[in-house]
């Protein structure tokens, strides 16, 4: 397997996640503002989290299986963007810390995860979706030309709760559509 590719944008560099990675991401990840719109991120979040995290990480990865690290010339790394199985299709899933939200960085780096993903593999729909008070999500998810597709329940470690989720979709053709109108 070759290396995971580093994908870049015009602000933005997104590459594989290190093990010195994890004081960082524990910085960031240690706030319950990020971890109650996250299924599976528990609060309080700590170093010892972040690494076994990394570790788990494997070095072997597929395009359904990657996460990579959304970093800034001068913030360094701000959050993470990756794609995981989730049944039969993929899920891209991500955060961004606080201090960096509201600056269309993870609509940049979400936008270069799926056009890898489309242009790497053959599939023609990916999925995702929101816990019901995430505007901020769906809005970058819709920018994308994400449509919902439905309400379910997904259990928030963080809140330690079953919560209303909204499930969405994002079909190849749409994805491109809704670059060309940016
Ligand atoms: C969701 C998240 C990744 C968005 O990242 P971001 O870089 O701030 O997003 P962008 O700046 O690219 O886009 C955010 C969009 O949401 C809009 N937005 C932000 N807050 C909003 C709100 N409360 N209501 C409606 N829209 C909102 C912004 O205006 C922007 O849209 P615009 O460019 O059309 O103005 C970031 O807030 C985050 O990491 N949150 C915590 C973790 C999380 O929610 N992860 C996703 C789980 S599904």
């Amino acid at each position: 397997m070759t290396e995971q590719p580093e994908l870049t944008t015009d602000r933005l560099v997104l590459r594989r996640p290190r093990l010195r990675d994890a004081p960082r991401i524990a910085s960031l990840l240690n706030n319950f503002e990020v971890t109650k719109n996250l299924a599976r991120v528990p609060h309080p979040y700590t170093i010892n989290m972040a690494l076994d995290w990394l570790v788990r990480q494997k070095r072997e990865w597929s395009p359904d299986m990657v996460t990579f690290a959304v970093c800034d010339k001068h913030n360094g790394l701000m959050g993470f963007c990756g794609m995981h199985r989730e049944g039969r299709t993929a899920e891209i899933g991500y955060w961004l810390g606080q201090p960096f939200w509201g600056q269309g960085y993870m609509t940049e780096a979400a936008a270069a995860v799926v056009d890898w993903y489309f242009q790497t593999t053959g599939a023609n729909r990916i999925v995702s979706g929101v816990f019901y008070f995430n505007t901020a999500s769906l809005a970058v998810q819709e920018k994308l030309g994400f449509v919902r597709t439905g309400i379910g329940k997904r259990i928030c470690i963080a809140q330690n709760a079953e919560i209303d989720h909204i499930e969405t979709e994002l079909t190849r053709d749409a994805f491109y559509k809704a670059l060309e109108t940016q």
